[in-house]
Formats: C-alpha cells, sequence, structure tokens
C-alpha cells in the first residue's frame, strides 16, 4: 500500500479514511492526492491503482471568500469527502459516518450549529448530504443535541475527574491503560497518598480560582479494586456539594455491601455495574472473571443503597453473534438500569485482540441497530456519542438513559462543554476556554511507578495550568 497527500496535514484524515475501509495489509491499490488553488477554485485530483490500472477522479470546489482557517478546514472537508466517494466506487461499499473521521459527530454538529453555518433543525440533512452520513446516524445526532440541555457553558464551572488505572484481571478485549492488581499491590498505599497529596493541592487551586465543581467521577480502571478502608480515606478527602458523584465499580467480583456503605456515606449518587456480555462462556473467552450471579448480586445490592446504575455492554466480542446479544439486551431490560452504554468493539493496540478476530461484521451492524431500536422501544434514550479508531464495521459507543437520568459528566467531558481537573496516573486535565472556541490539555504521567516519584512536578504543572 502506498498513500501520498500533497498536503501534509491531511495525511492522516487520508490514512484513517482508507483503515476504515480496508485492513492496512489489503489495501490493495496505491493512491494519491494533489491540490491546485486558483483563486478561490479549488482542484482536488486523486489517483488510484499504477500503471494500466492507474484510474484518476477530479473535482472542482468555489470557496467562500472567507478567513484563511475557514478556507483550511473546507479544503480539508472537499478533500475528505471526495477521497470518501472515491473509497466507495472502488470498495463497493458505504460507511455509516461517511466522511467524518478524527470527530466527535455531536461535538462537529453542534460547531457547524454554534458558527451559524447550520440551523438546528437542518442538521441531519446537512449531515447526509454533506457528509455522507446514513440518515439513521444523522438521526441519532440530532437526538443526542435534543437530550444534551444541561450543557452549560461557564469557564466557572469545573468536573473532578480521579483515575484508578488498577483491575483485578485484564480482560482480553481492553484498550485502556490500566495495571493487573497483583503487579502494583505494593504501590497502592503509596499511590493512595499521592492522590491524597494531589488532591490537597487541587483544593487550594479550585478556592484560589473560584471554580464551582459541578460533577466528580471516579473512573478507571476499577476504582473498586480499593479496599473499603482506602475507598474512606480517599472519599472522606473529597468535599464539594455535587449533585453527581459517579464511582465506576465495573468489575462486580470487586464490590462488597461495606463499599457500597463507604460510597454513600460520602454521597456517591451513580455507580457502574459492567456485565460487558451475559455470555458466560464468552466471558470465558474474554477473559473476564466475573460471573452473572455476580453481577445480578451486586446490581441488587446497588438498587438497596439508591445508586443510579450504569451498565456498560460491548456489541462485537469474540465469538459473539447475534443471537447472544439479542439475549444480553434482553437480560440488560429485565433489569432495568438507568443508564446502558453500548460500546461497539474496538481493536486498539493497547487490546490483545486483532482486528482480523472480529470476524462477524454484519452482526455487529444488526447488534448495534437492534439495541438502539429496542432500547429506545422501552423508554430510554441516546445521550453522549463517541467513536474509536478500529472500532467493527467504523461504528460508535453511544449512552443511553432513562427518566432523565444523565450523567453530566460523560456530557462534559465527550462535547468538550467544561474544563476538567484530572488526577491520578493516566488523568488528562482540560482547560475550555468557552468564548474563544479553544481547549488546552494537560496529562498526568499515564504509568502508577512515574506518577508516584513526580507527583511534586505534576502538582507544579497543574498550579501553572489553571
Ligand atoms: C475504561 S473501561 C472501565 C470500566 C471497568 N473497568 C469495567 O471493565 O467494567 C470503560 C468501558 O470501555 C469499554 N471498553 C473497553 N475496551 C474496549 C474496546 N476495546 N472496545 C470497545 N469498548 C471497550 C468497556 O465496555 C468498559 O466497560
Ligand atoms: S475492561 Fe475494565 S476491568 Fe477489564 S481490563 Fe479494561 S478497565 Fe480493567
Amino acid at each position: 500500500m502506498k498513500i501520498e497527500c500533497e498536503n501534509a496535514e491531511f495525511e492522516k484524515d487520508m490514512q484513517d479514511l482508507v483503515n476504515l475501509f480496508y485492513d492496512e495489509e489489503d489495501f490493495p491499490f496505491s493512491v494519491k492526492h494533489t491540490f491546485s488553488l486558483d483563486g478561490n477554485t479549488l482542484t482536488s485530483v486523486i489517483e488510484t491503482g499504477s500503471g494500466t490500472d492507474a484510474k484518476e477522479s477530479k473535482q472542482t470546489f468555489l470557496l467562500p471568500d472567507t478567513t484563511e482557517l475557514l478556507k483550511k478546514s473546507l479544503m480539508k472537508r472537499h478533500f475528505k469527502n471526495h477521497l470518501y466517494e472515491v473509497l466507495c466506487r472502488i470498495s463497493k461499499k458505504s460507511l455509516p459516518w461517511g466522511s467524518l473521521t478524527g470527530v466527535r459527530p455531536t461535538k462537529f454538529a453542534r460547531d457547524l450549529i454554534e458558527r451559524g453555518e447550520v440551523k438546528p433543525h437542518l442538521i441531519t440533512e446537512v449531515l447526509v448530504r454533506d457528509y455522507h452520513v446514513s440518515a439513521d446516524k444523522a438521526k441519532l445526532v440530532f437526538q443526542i443535541l435534543n437530550n444534551q440541555k444541561c450543557i452549560i457553558k461557564n469557564d466557572k464551572l469545573i468536573d473532578l475527574f480521579i483515575n484508578i488505572p488498577v483491575c483485578p484481571s485484564r480482560c482480553n478485549y481492553c484498550s485502556f491503560i490500566s495495571s493487573e492488581y497483583s503487579k502494583v499491590s505494593n504501590k497502592m498505599e503509596e499511590y493512595l497518598a499521592c492522590l491524597l497529596k494531589e488532591l490537597e493541592a487541587v483544593k487550594k487551586i479550585i478556592h484560589e480560582n473560584s471554580y464551582i465543581v459541578r460533577s466528580i467521577y471516579i473512573g478507571g480502571g476499577t476504582p473498586t479494586i480499593l479496599t473499603a478502608e482506602q475507598l474512606e480515606r480517599l472519599l472522606s478527602n473529597i468535599n464539594y456539594p455535587v449533585s453527581e458523584f459517579t464511582v465506576e465499580c465495573g468489575r462486580a467480583d470487586t464490590i462488597t455491601r461495606e463499599k457500597f456503605e463507604v460510597l454513600k456515606k460520602y454521597g456517591v449518587s451513580r455507580i457502574c455495574v459492567n456485565p460487558q456480555t451475559f455470555c458466560e462462556s464468552t466471558l470465558k473467552r474474554i477473559g473476564r472473571k466475573t460471573t452473572n450471579a455476580q453481577v445480578f448480586e451486586a446490581y441488587k445490592l446497588a438498587l438497596e443503597f439508591g445508586f443510579v446504575v450504569n451498565m456498560d455492554i460491548i456489541a462485537g466480542l469474540t465469538g459473539e453473534r447475534f443471537g447472544i446479544f439479542k439475549r444480553t439486551i434482553s437480560t440488560l431490560l429485565e433489569l432495568y438500569p438507568e443508564n446502558i452504554t453500548v460500546h461497539t468493539l474496538s481493536y486498539k493496540n493497547a487490546s490483545q485482540i486483532r482486528g482480523e478476530e472480529v470476524k462477524f461484521e454484519a452482526d455487529v451492524v444488526k447488534m448495534v441497530d437492534y439495541a438502539e431500536k429496542t432500547l429506545l422501544e422501552n423508554g430510554y434514550q441516546p445521550y453522549y456519542i463517541y467513536r474509536q479508531k478500529h472500532q467493527t464495521a467504523g461504528l460508535e459507543n453511544v449512552g443511553y438513559f432513562r427518566d432523565g437520568n444523565v450523567c453530566i459528566f460523560n456530557i462534559d467531558s465527550m462535547e468538550d462543554t467544561s474544563s476538567v481537573i484530572a488526577l491520578g496516573a493516566g488523568a488528562i486535565s482540560k482547560r475550555v476556554f468557552t468564548t474563544e472556541n479553544r481547549i488546552e490539555r494537560l496529562p498526568n504521567c499515564k504509568f502508577i511507578e512515574d506518577y508516584i516519584s513526580r507527583i511534586d512536578e505534576m502538582i507544579e504543572k497543574k498550579k501553572n495550568f489553571f
């Protein structure tokens, strides 16, 4: 495979789009793109193949008189649409999200609306017409935008995120950075001490900048890998009056009544108990050492404590066909948690599985459609969406809610509508400058060992950043 792009800035987009159509090693031809700009007339030429197989596609576009920045973004848009059309023709397939790559669909749509380029009620038509997004996905974007009314853009409102990147064992599909407990158990006390130190510094940052904490999210990994006593030490140091306080308790095998008592005592309102699938042979295959009985037990306990519950599932887990996924959805509906997040398997480098293991792409498309249709029929609504690289069939992850229970943190973090002060290894703080439509990010060290040894340096950077 050979990819040549005259404009180096667009090369990554070119690669991303090609990868959505072809596995890297299967890509059957070379592709070359050239641009020329004569006044406001842009000519885009895409050559595919070589020798007698060579084909050329030429398109011209008239750019409006506008800023250089907007012109560049329009050139990129035309180029991606052009390439998308060529790839559709050659591969004889289309993609659910058309030429949209490297963007979050709802954030992209909101930006178009806020810039005055598109009227809100026309967003579905524009996504279909100008970006080749399928009618169903464009409708999904419209529904999600309507369910994000809780967004408040105010530079003084922030969300707090704490990362516990440790799990009891590693699931083989997982693409997140998280250490196995057995490998870091002797560092947990030190890790907690550093988190408390960072929390203390953050308290000052919040006070000095008159920030108001809108939501708190302790994620991972598996925060409930901490003992009840360790959780108590952490939570007793977080004193902000918020209406939404989430703790991910993803792995049911880490949940105990004692830990829930601590969460309740310190105002946690929402938790995640994640089955991923209710098929126990799949659970064994993917190396997720939990059972359905543990998930049911944990959920029963969560109801007793009155937590809002989210459950994550994944469409496309190795070996799962449509029938199995359908049963997972019906079990979920029997449980009826307030939030359900439907992921599509993404086979990123950090996971132990590779793209070639996802053998049933057509089934995965059916699974995601079925989940949406069935959840909507049962009173759920989509409220946030994100896409990752290498997601099966170019699909997406969607969070659903019922009865008003949206998670503000999920919306804020996916839509970049609020600053986030993020603590712990691998956590990335974000400052959103709403009036300038600008974002800056500050990552902490990725790994626990580095986080512990460089905690003072990270605290210093955070003080300067906020
Ligand atoms: C950061 S993980 C944390 C959740 C928690 N540790 C658990 O496993 O229950 C959040 C969610 O991402 C999803 N996820 C992880 N790896 C994925 C992958 N490769 N493709 C799609 N979804 C994935 C899973 O549904 C998981 O629950
Ligand atoms: S899916 Fe969750 S429990 Fe499994 S390794 Fe990833 S973060 Fe840990």
